[in-house]
């Protein structure tokens, strides 16, 4: 069976279009794939979060996980920082990196523009980290977005480079991976587009937001003029507002708002109403169940340690034949 694996930022609290998007693929995954899907605390470390919310933060991201259907039973969910094998791997790797290669990184040169107070070697070494993540399980197949493609492209690199040195083939060539046409992609609240954390205050629904919260950002959810002139073709804003009721809402209110759009009678505000509530009956027994996870801290230790000892009893396989290419067995 192919191998999957994908790295979780430990900030990325997960908003509806996570949910409709990477955690169906996940999902899907768990069942068809050997999957190893851990929570990136090191990779965060390069923006020197304060303990305490890398802390939290990491709590929350599998409790997160666990509440939208990652099964701990079929797939293997750990923390990066609980298999200190990627450590030792990613310092292998990064003998061959070269510095060029990774200035040249784009990620690298726009964190290097965000944060050029703390352009350190960790931020430079991220896509070598990322490497030995994916490498540390000889994994075939990466769900990730085209934000990644470069640094899944790097990883090639680095494998490649590694089997060329010492004559092997021990480390398979990663290709991204995701069910993405059959995916609903889900627009953001701001009109334009996509839902996501960075588009800005407001454009995502989070699984965590309160009711109060929900009911203020879709309230607030970019609209266009009424139409005039009946049966015509909905402006990118209303569409996205259609799109998300798809999702959250049931046929017949749908097709409501559709023959209100067409016959020119449609109000935004109460369409938006409709869309708020409806997303809170959605959200609200998912967000019961993250709470529910959190506050179980036996539940989450035992979910956390088991992760551990299965991605260790991969990754030590990996590191030890990894040592004995490189020659490091001397007795
Ligand atoms: N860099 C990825 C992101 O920003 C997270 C990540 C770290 C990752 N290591 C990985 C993803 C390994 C896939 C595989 O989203």
């Amino acid at each position: 069976m192919e191998t999957v694996v994908s790295g979780i930022r430990s900030t990325g609290n997960l908003h509806l279009g996570n949910y409709f998007g990477a955690m169906k693929n996940f999902i899907r995954m768990q069942k068809e794939f050997k999957c190893y899907f851990f929570i990136a605390d090191y990779h965060s470390l390069t923006t020197h979060p304060h303990p305490s919310n890398l802390r939290s933060n990491v709590r929350q991201v599998v409790a997160e996980y666990l509440a939208c259907g990652l099964d701990p039973e079929s797939c293997t969910l750990y923390i990066q920082s609980d298999v200190p094998q990627v450590t030792e791997l990613y310092l292998l790797l990064n003998m061959n990196a070269y510095m060029g290669e990774l200035e040249r990184s784009t990620t690298f040169k726009e964190k290097a523009r965000k944060q050029p107070d703390n352009i350190n070697a960790g931020l430079l070494t991220y896509p070598v980290l990322m490497a030995a993540d994916i490498l540390l399980h000889r994994a075939s197949k990466v769900p990730v977005g085209k934000d990644q493609e470069q640094h899944l492209e790097m990883t090639r690199q680095f494998g490649n480079r590694f089997n060329r040195m010492y004559e092997t083939e021990f480390f398979p060539e990663p290709v991204a991976f995701n069910y993405g046409d059959t995916l609903v992609k889900i627009p953001g609240l701001d009109g334009s587009g996509k839902m996501g954390k960075s588009e800005g205050e407001g454009n995502a629904v989070f699984l965590v937001d309160t009711d109060e919260v929900i009911r203020k950002k879709v309230m607030k959810a970019v609209t266009d003029v009424s139409p005039t002139v009946p049966n015509t073709e909905k402006p990118e804003s209303i569409k996205n507002l259609f799109t998300l009721m798809e999702v959250v809402s049931d046929k017949t209110t749908i097709a409501q708002f559709d023959s209100s759009w067409n016959d020119c009678t449609i109000r935004y505000g109460d369409l938006k109403k409709q869309l708020a509530e409806d997303m809170i009956k959605f959200v609200t027994p998912i967000r019961s169940k993250i709470l529910d996870i959190m506050a179980d801290e036996k539940y989450l230790a035992n979910v956390m340690s088991q992760g551990k000892e299965k991605a260790i009893a991969s990754a030590s396989e990996t590191v030890k034949e990894a040592r004995r290419l490189v020659g490091i067995n001397y007795y």
